[in-house]
């Protein structure tokens, strides 16, 4: 797990104009500082001043692109040499992140309704070296993957699309192992966006057990668990 690696994650958003730092505390998940420098050099300098000030001395990992919500992402999808399934990649905007953190060792299973997002997301995963990432295409509702296939999963933004949530949640639990994780994140602005109260409505339903989440009110990341 990343609390065994490092003490502290800085995640860091990256916009056009400035990026928005944030810094959570591995073991917890809690958000600790927020920041926002301009994306220039003197914006660089300022975050490097921002990591030494809060974090002097201690185990620093910084992750690119996914702000605080990607640091609580990372808490539950760490396991090296796992295999993770991801549904509804769109872009790719987490997947070759996760595919980084499992390692060679570990499998991501890309699965969305769009063969142009798999294609692209698989174009990403190719230019970046990343040998370990298996696209299919297909519906939520009925996954193409054996019972207990994985260890985790995750769906960012996409919940939301499904028309029939309980099918999707019910076929996610089906392939995860007993033990295994979903992450399910939800952001705010998107006009599909799940409530954390009706994602965990709909996950204990499901057969989830809610662990926590992570997050203000309009976003956030959620952790559940297939008993
Ligand atoms: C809003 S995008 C989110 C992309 C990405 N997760 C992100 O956070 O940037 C939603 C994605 O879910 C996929 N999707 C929607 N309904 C789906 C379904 N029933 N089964 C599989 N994928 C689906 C779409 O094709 C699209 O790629």
């Amino acid at each position: 797990m990343v609390a065994e690696r490092v003490d502290f994650v800085v995640g860091v958003d990256a916009h056009r104009d400035e990026h928005a730092l944030a810094l959570v505390e591995a073991a917890s998940g809690a958000l600790l500082a927020e920041r926002r420098v301009a994306s220039d050099g003197g914006g660089y300098a300022q975050a490097l001043r921002f990591a030494q000030e809060q974090a002097a001395g201690a185990r620093l990992w910084a992750l690119d692109g996914a702000g605080h919500y990607g640091a609580g992402l990372a808490r539950y999808l760490s396991e090296r040499g796992e295999t993770v399934l991801e549904v509804g990649p769109g872009t790719g905007y987490y997947s070759l992140d996760v595919a980084r953190w499992i390692g060679p060792a570990g499998t991501l299973h890309l699965f969305d309704l769009q063969q142009e997002m798999l294609d692209h997301t698989m174009r990403r995963a190719r230019a970046a070296r990343l040998e370990n990432v298996e696209p299919r295409q297909g519906d939520a509702r009925e996954l193409p993957y054996e019972d207990a296939t994985f260890d985790a999963g995750f769906l960012v933004a996409v919940l939301g699309e499904i028309p029939d949530q309980a099918r999707a949640l019910s076929e996610l639990r089906r392939v995860l192992r007993p033990g295994g994780r979903l992450v399910v994140g939800e952001l705010a602005g998107d006009p599909h966006m799940v409530t954390g109260r009706a994602l965990r409505e709909r996950g204990e339903r499901a057969g989830f057990r809610f662990e926590r989440r992570v997050g203000p009110r309009f976003g956030y990341f959620a952790a559940l668990r297939r008993d």
